[in-house]
Order: C-alpha cells, then sequence, then structure tokens
C-alpha cells in the first residue's frame, strides 16, 4: 500500500478493533459455535492489515531519508525515497503494457492511481488484491459494491480505502481500468510453505516483517504471509513476491473442500472451476495471495460482502470452520494461474 493513505489506515484499524468487541454475536447470523465465532474473531490479529502493533521493533521502521536512493534488483531505474512516496514507481515498464493515466499516476487528490496499491501489473500484495486477470465483469460489479458500501466498510482499515477510491473513480476511468486489469496476465508470486513453526513477525508498511533476529514462534492456526524481500516490497517493486506459511497438511485438506466438498458444502470447484481457474464472471483464485483469500472468506462469513452476488459465497462459508478456511486458502494460493 502506498505510503500517502496510512495514517487513515492506523486509525480505522481502531474502529475494526472496537467493532470486534462490541458486535461479536451480530457478525456471525447463522453460524456454528461459539468458539467458532471467537476463532475467526481472533483470526483479525493477521489476516487484517494493520499499520504496527506495541513493542513491536522499531529501528526497521525509522523515518527514511526522502533523498536517499532507491534501487531494485533487475531494474535500470533510480527513485529517490520521496518519489517512491509520493507517486508510483515504474520499475518495469516492459513487464506490462502501458498504463492508463488511472493506474499510473490516479487523479490525486480524488483518486489514487490503482498502481499504487495493487502494483502496476495489477499482482497485489496481502493487504490489497490481485486485479490481473480478474473478469472485467466482476471488476466493475466489485466497484459498485464499494461504491455501496457492500464490502465491509467501516469495520476493517485497509476496507476504507476502496470505498472512497470508487465513489471518486469517473466512469470512463474505471473502464479503462477495467480493461487494462482484466487482460493482464496474473502470474503469481507467493510460495506457500506447509511449516510448524514461523519467523516472528511485526505489521510494518501493511504487512507482516520477520522481526530480522532469528525469533520463531508456533504458527497454529494461521497463515503468515511475509514479503521474500522488505525492501522490494516498500519500494513498491512490481516484482516483489511473497512466502505464505500454512499449516502443516493444510494444502492437502484444502483440495478436498475445493474438488469434494466437505460438511454439506459444495465444491469450491463446481463454481470456481477445475483447479480454481475461474468460470465468466466468478473469479479466479488460482495463485492469489492466500490472506487475501482467507480474509474475504471471512468477510463473506461475517456477512460483511453484502452485494447480492456475494449471496452465494455467504451460504458456502457458513458451512465450514475457520480450519477449513485457512486449508481452502492455502491450497488456492498453492495452485498455478
Ligand atoms: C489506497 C489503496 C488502494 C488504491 C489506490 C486502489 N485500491 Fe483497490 N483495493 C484496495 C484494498 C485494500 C482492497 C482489498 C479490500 C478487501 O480486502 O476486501 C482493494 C480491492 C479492490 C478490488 C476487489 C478485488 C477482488 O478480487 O474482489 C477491486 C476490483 C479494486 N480494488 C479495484 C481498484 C481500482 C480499479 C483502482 C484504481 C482506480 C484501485 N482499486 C485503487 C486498495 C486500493
Ligand atoms: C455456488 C457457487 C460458489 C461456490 C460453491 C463457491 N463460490 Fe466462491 N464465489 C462465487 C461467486 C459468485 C463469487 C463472486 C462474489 C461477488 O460477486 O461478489 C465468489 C467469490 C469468491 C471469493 C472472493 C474472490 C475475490 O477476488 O474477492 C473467494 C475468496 C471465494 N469465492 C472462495 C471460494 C471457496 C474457497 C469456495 C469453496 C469453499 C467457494 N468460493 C465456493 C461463487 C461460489
Amino acid at each position: 500500500m502506498r505510503t500517502g493513505s496510512k495514517v487513515g489506515i492506523a486509525m480505522a484499524a481502531m474502529v475494526f478493533a472496537c467493532f470486534l468487541a462490541s458486535n461479536p454475536m451480530a457478525a456471525f447470523g447463522q453460524s456454528p459455535s461459539q468458539s467458532q465465532s471467537a476463532a475467526i474473531t481472533a483470526a483479525e490479529a493477521w489476516a487484517f492489515a494493520k499499520q504496527g502493533s506495541p513493542g513491536a521493533p522499531t529501528a526497521s521502521a525509522a523515518t527514511p531519508n526522502p533523498h536517499q536512493l532507491v534501487h531494485v534488483a533487475g531494474s535500470t531505474r533510480t527513485y529517490t525515497q520521496a518519489q517512491i512516496d509520493d507517486t508510483i514507481p515504474d520499475w518495469f515498464p516492459q513487464d506490462h503494457p502501458a498504463m492508463p493515466k488511472i493506474v499510473s499516476t490516479g487523479h490525486k487528490p480524488v483518486v489514487e492511481g490503482c498502481g499504487g496499491c495493487h502494483l502496476v501489473n495489477g499482482a497485489g500484495v496481502p493487504s490489497t488484491a490481485a486485479l490481473a486477470g480478474l473478469p472485467r465483469a466482476y471488476i466493475l460489479e466489485q466497484i459498485a459494491a464499494f461504491r455501496a458500501d457492500e464490502r465491509g466498510v467501516s469495520t476493517v482499515a485497509t476496507l476504507q480505502t476502496m470505498p472512497k477510491e470508487a465513489r471518486g473513480l469517473a466512469a470512463a476511468d474505471l473502464q479503462l481500468a477495467a480493461d487494462y486489469f482484466s487482460k493482464m496476465k496474473f502470474l503469481p508470486h507467493t510460495r506457500v510453505i506447509e511449516t510448524a513453526t514461523v519467523p516472528k513477525t511485526h505489521w510494518h508498511y501493511f504487512v507482516l516483517r520477520p522481526d530480522g533476529d532469528g525469533a520463531r514462534e508456533s504458527l497454529g492456526e494461521r497463515i503468515i504471509e511475509t514479503p521474500s524481500n522488505f525492501q522490494d516490497y516498500a519500494a513498491n517493486s512490481d516484482r516483489v513476491s511473497f512466502i505464505a506459511y500454512v499449516p502443516p497438511g493444510s494444502i492437502e485438506r484444502g483440495a478436498i473442500i475445493a474438488s469434494q466438498g466437505v460438511h454439506g458444502a459444495q465444491t469450491c470447484e463446481s463454481c470456481h472451476g477445475g483447479d480454481l481457474q475461474g468460470v465468466g464472471n466468478i473469479p479466479p483464485l488460482a495463485g492469489r495471495s492466500p490472506t487475501y483469500i482467507v480474509r474475504e472468506l471471512i468477510l463473506f462469513r461475517l456477512g460483511k460482502r453484502t452485494n447480492p452476488g456475494a449471496a452465494p459465497m455467504r451460504a458456502e462459508v457458513s458451512r465450514l470452520t475457520l480450519q477449513d478456511l485457512i486449508d481452502v486458502a492455502a491450497y488456492a494460493g498453492s495452485r498455478k494461474s
């Protein structure tokens, strides 16, 4: 996510914490047991991006020098830190077609360039979403949903950015952005690794960053997704890659949920297609960020995605436990697109 939006998001994080504390039952409509509710509420700590957390190491968060020159491996370009913070760097122009202005710069202060948060190739980061390869009609539908506050506004920090963005977006720009991203080939950039223990991490610039002292902790029922190289992430490089640590056995269990179904839920493949490649206007899931996928599953489960098109998903996830959501997100993220 671009630094420009960070303050607003940090404030919104508090709103989300209060929402969960004060409204646990409203969140669960038709859900099963209380313990499941508590488990899903607890998942907020790792699935929804936060700017920082108390006691997190601060050395890495020191204010960068705005005049410092920044490079990323493989690019011939150089930007100052200030340019990275205030504009959208284009490290690898050869990797994508010419960008419409709405993607590369936006029209500040009303709308920010999509590339700043979704990367200029639309590959996305865990706190946003991959737009590359999404069906055009699905993109238009979701923008309408954001405008109508049908995707969880006022609950989750980072969720507050898109409704504002969508409302500011001119019709012609929306068409240009939808064309650009729907035609872009999605290249998965997340390696999904099963493990019982993970590096200890803290939130930094809306992503989980390893503490850097080698300390590890138990993964438990979580997904911990972290940039392979934090400098690439901080430089907004569109060649950034991520590692998603997932629980042992989750990929195989997720495969069963996707292809055979559990607890009477339909198979994911019956709607999202073989190997979760997407069908018609139903979005592809293969190779996308497991954190993004599980966050959306939680939002469906909490009844927070309320546009009419989301109804089948709300019914689907009402039958699944948090462990199922994690397993199927791990499986989907591990597929090739
Ligand atoms: C300031 C950051 C920011 C900017 C700028 C931004 N987005 Fe987003 N966008 C987000 C976040 C965060 C999400 C994920 C919301 C969630 O978790 O549900 C998102 C999600 C989306 C989704 C939903 C994807 C899906 O798979 O359902 C679409 C579509 C989208 N954005 C389109 C755009 C377009 C088009 C632009 C440019 C006009 C844009 N965004 C600019 C932050 C941003
Ligand atoms: C009955 C059809 C159906 C089934 C079964 C189904 N889905 Fe979906 N799914 C949809 C539709 C339709 C959407 C788009 C929702 C919208 O338009 O807002 C969607 C959206 C999603 C999204 C949001 C994608 C994004 O980019 O934001 C995720 C994640 C998802 N489904 C995961 C799953 C998983 C995992 C399963 C199996 C456990 C599953 N779905 C089963 C129809 C289905």
